[in-house]
């Protein structure tokens, strides 16, 4: 099979490092890739710039499958483009992408098909904004439409929460993806991320993972994409799995079906684990970033037959296994993430990129001739698996410790909770 990979993240890197060593799969694509992709020979020179025509793209190649990484091409509709042109395809169509294109459609998709999600108000105006910040004393701010994973807000009052909701109701903050939004009861508890594939009617969960949202170590902070993750979660045992599978994604997939929505491709559940029970933070129409790179280590077994056969809506689900042990996955970030950055610092120290159970995957670099230089905000996730979390932390470390950029920085306490009640100290 010939498998197309849209995307430049560590994500998508992790994806066509486990889709090449598939056994269904031929040859592997990763466009517009990065860096690493570049030098493992699966991003080569001559391929189209990042805004050609993907659906050009997939029909030269003769792709048998196109997996789709980032989320604004599948809210803007590339898979049905591709399906249109007969292309199979591992990611939901507009309709389905709207689960994570738009928080209110999200929001009430969950409360009409029953499935357990934070209180809260949709807000269009400056009236509706302080009756819903009336409502309810700790809140968070949510933009409704896409804002690259920058547009939920965790106010420190009522006043920073109304200045950054009128911020985006006047389209200042996130253009008109704020001009709607949501005010959200602000849950406590440990967060999930749980990642199944679809293929219309039926489901498959990988195994649970955390990811690190916050840049600071302990969890604290600004937002960023993801700092780092782990897999799988103590605790969550095969039958929290089941009990997790009935609450959230049983009625999820049979309201999307009730819909018409025939969803192909990954979702993912962002869960809190409150007191009161779990609840949905947030839908993703696609694999997590990084929770990707810790969740791919841990499957045996043939990854593009798994995909491939979601795209084509007949779940093969015997294609993956859950290998025992752990992984972990730490991003090593450049000055002034999440904020602006500077680019174009060469990286050092980046061989050997792959060693059994220990990978460099990258997300923000690009590649000059022999050197690799950062190209974003995120420059890599180094990933480690070991026989239990902390001696996946300590092999993850050290790797890290020999590469560098000028500015680089990276949190030295992902997974911190569970290293820490298995008694391995802070680290
Ligand atoms: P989201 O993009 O919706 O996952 O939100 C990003 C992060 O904001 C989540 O991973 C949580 O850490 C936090 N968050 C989102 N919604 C809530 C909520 N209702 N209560 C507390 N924290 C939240
Ligand atoms: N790591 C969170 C996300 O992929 O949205």
């Amino acid at each position: 099979m010939r498998v197309l990979v849209i995307g430049s993240g560590g994500r998508e890197h992790a994806l066509a490092w486990r889709l090449a060593a598939s056994p269904s799969v031929r040859t592997v694509v990763a466009w517009p890739g990065n860096g690493g992709t570049a030098l493992a020979g699966w991003t080569p020179p001559d391929l189209p710039p990042a805004d050609a025509d993907a659906v050009a793209l997939a029909g030269r190649l003769q792709a048998q499958l196109v997996v789709l990484g980032p989320e604004a091409p599948l809210v803007a509709g590339l898979a049905d483009r591709l399906r249109a042109a007969g292309i199979a395809v591992c990611g939901p169509g507009a309709d389905g992408a709207r689960l994570e294109g738009s928080k209110v459609f999200a929001k009430q998709f969950m409360q009409r098909h029953g499935v357990p999600t934070a209180a809260a108000r949709t807000v269009t105006d400056a009236a509706e904004l302080d009756a819903a910040l009336d409502a309810v004393a700790d809140v968070v701010v949510k933009a409704d439409g896409l804002a690259a994973g920058k547009g939920v807000l965790l106010p420190e009052s009522r006043e920073a929460a109304r200045r950054a909701a009128l911020a985006m109701l006047d389209g200042s903050a996130f253009g008109d993806a704020g001009r709607r939004l949501l005010v959200e009861e602000r849950l406590t508890g440990r967060e999930l991320s749980l990642l199944a594939v679809c293929d219309g009617r039926d489901y498959l969960l990988l195994p649970a993972s955390q990811d690190h949202k916050r840049a600071g170590e302990g969890d604290r902070g600004p937002n960023t994409g993801g700092m780092g993750a782990y897999c799988p979660v103590p605790g969550v045992d095969g039958a929290e799995m089941a009990r997790l599978a009935e609450l959230v994604f049983a009625p999820t997939l049979a309201g999307l079906a009730e819909e018409g929505i025939d969803y192909r491709g990954l979702l993912y559940a962002g869960l809190m684990m409150t007191p009161a029970g779990p609840r949905v933070l947030e839908y993703n129409c696609r694999f997590g970033d990084p929770e990707t790179q810790a969740v791919l280590p841990m499957l045996d077994g043939d990854l593009g037959r798994l995909l491939a056969s979601a795209a084509a809506g007949a779940l093969d689900r015997g294609a993956v296994t859950a290998r025992p042990g752990a992984a972990i996955t730490v991003v090593m970030a450049a000055a002034g993430y999440p904020g602006p950055c500077e680019k174009g610092r060469p990286v050092t120290g980046l061989d050997p990129g792959e060693e059994p159970d220990r990978q460099v995957f990258h997300a923000g670099t690009r590649r000059d001739g022999e050197r690799i230089l950062t190209a974003g905000g995120r420059v890599l996730a180094v990933t480690a698996r070991a026989a239990d979390l902390a001696g996946a932390a300590a092999r993850c470390y050290e790797r890290l410790a020999g590469i560098g950029f000028e500015g680089a920085w990276y949190r030295r306490d992902i997974g911190w909770q569970v290293l820490a009640a298995a008694g391995g100290g802070d680290e």
